[in-house]
């Protein structure tokens, strides 16, 4: 026996690693599908911004103790906390690298649920949370990022407020209540700073708190290759499973003697174990149309696994604040109302938005086009409610979600470069 790793144990952890080509339902003490390929791992983001978020809370209350949101005095306490305070720097730089970061694995989040098709039947609720954890998320940065009172923090939000002067009626009114007057000055430094440590982290703990809930319910999407499968021998043919299914992917069929049977359309089926959780005499298991595949307990495996993953983004977290701090630009030079900067660079997730703003004809119509995109991308499981999930088995769904990738990618950089 090794001294720290008793082989039983051992043995134990790697005996629960097996080939199968079932999945059972439960959440909790049943299994999920092994990380087997790179890929595998972005479904462990959710988890990664859970902890993330977590950083940028304990961070922020830091923060909070030296940090003065008074428009004389905010660039300074920025400074004095960077260089005078022990380990001041590496507090505000986590704070403000984990802001750029989270955003990034959330983008991530989003785009592999739209890519396995994860935000349709009984996880709509999940994507709807989702949808509004991402716009407070959103609004939080953007709130955070005039606080150091710097020249790029202070005309990034007079751009950013002006652009809403554009929405029809209420547009000025608007603008007047975020900026708490005419013009960004102290006043608007107050709003933001209630806004960024009160309301928006209240906002935000609550719908994680429900997010997760729902996940918690519904269990994790599983692979885009499983399908449910109908045990015949315990099977009653009560039918449930048929009014259940979403997808309308069950038929009863009319069995043997009098007894009708249901039978799962793979086409149709999305593998939202729905029909799993109601079938009263448990007679349906998630099945791998690509024969048996790697699963693993979820406690502890697939926890150790969300873990490693978790620790490898916080190192990546902290080479960015050890290696790249020199490269933020909103802190460079104090705020000036009077000298406009020759280039104004909002938070590189605004960039894009800032950069299809600036190449439409008017900030309105620019406007009228992100407000579309971010509708479709809300709205997305009123839109995309049934048919197969198998990305392989819908070519132009995942063409319209990689050109959306894609251009985001583009106009990303345009921004930068422009
Ligand atoms: C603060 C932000 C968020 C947190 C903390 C969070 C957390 C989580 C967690 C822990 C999971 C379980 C699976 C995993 O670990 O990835 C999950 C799943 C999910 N999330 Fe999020 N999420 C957030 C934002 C979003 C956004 C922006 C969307 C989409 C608009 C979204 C939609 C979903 C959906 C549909 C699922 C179920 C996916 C599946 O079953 O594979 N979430 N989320």
């Amino acid at each position: 026996m090794n001294r720290f790793f008793p082989t039983r144990l051992v043995d134990g952890f790697k005996n629960n690693i097996r080939k199968s080509d079932e999945l059972k339902h439960s959440v909790l003490n049943d299994a999920t599908v092994a990380p087997d390929r790179f890929w595998d791992v972005l479904s462990y983001t959710g988890t990664i911004s859970v902890f993330l978020i977590l950083i940028q809370v304990v961070t922020g209350l830091l923060l909070l103790f030296y940090y003065s949101p008074n428009p004389l005095k905010a660039f300074e306490s920025v400074i004095a906390i960077k260089n005078e305070i022990p380990n001041g720097f590496l507090f505000v730089n986590l704070h403000t690298i984990n802001a750029k970061l989270i955003v990034l694995v959330l983008f991530i989040h989003m785009f592999r649920i739209m890519y396995v098709s994860a935000h349709r039947g009984p996880r709509k609720n999940q994507w709807y949370t989702g949808s509004v954890l991402m716009t407070l998320m959103l609004v939080t940065g953007f709130s955070g990022y005039l606080l150091p009172w710097s020249q790029q923090s202070y005309w990034a939000c007079v751009i950013g407020t002006e652009a809403i002067r554009t929405v029809p009626l209420a547009g000025d009114l608007i603008v007047y209540l975020l900026r708490g007057g005419k013009e960004v000055a102290g006043p608007t430094l107050s709003i933001f700073y209630m806004l960024h440590i009160i309301f928006l982290p209240a906002g935000i703990i609550v719908f994680m708190w429900y997010h997760i809930k729902k996940v918690w319910q519904t269990g994790v999407a599983a692979p885009p290759e499983m399908i449910a499968g109908i045990n015949p021998e315990t099977c009653v043919g009560c039918g449930v499973c048929e009014r259940i299914c979403p997808f309308s992917a069950i038929r009863m069929m009319s069995g043997t003697g009098s007894k009708s049977m249901p039978e799962v359309d793979g086409g149709l089926c999305n593998a939202c174990r729905l029909c799993l959780d109601k079938c009263p005499t448990q007679s349906i298991t998630l099945k791998s149309q690509s024969g048996p595949m790697k699963t693993e307990p979820i406690f502890p495996h697939n926890m150790l696994h969300r873990m490693s993953a978790t620790v490898v983004t916080i190192m990546i977290l902290f080479a960015g604040v050890f290696f790249f701090h020199g490269m933020l630009i909103e802190d460079k030079i104090p705020a000036d109302p009077f000298i406009t900067p020759d280039r104004i660079k909002p938070d590189w997730y605004f960039m894009g938005p800032y950069q299809v703003l600036k190449i439409m004809p008017s900030e309105f119509t620019g406007l009228l086009s992100l407000l579309a995109i971010y509708l479709v991308l809300v709205f997305l499981p009123v839109i995309d409610k049934k048919g197969p999930r198998d990305p392989e088995k819908r070519p132009l769904y995942i063409l319209l979600v990689k050109t959306s990738i894609f251009s985001f990618i583009i106009f990303t950089i345009w921004g930068f470069l422009s």
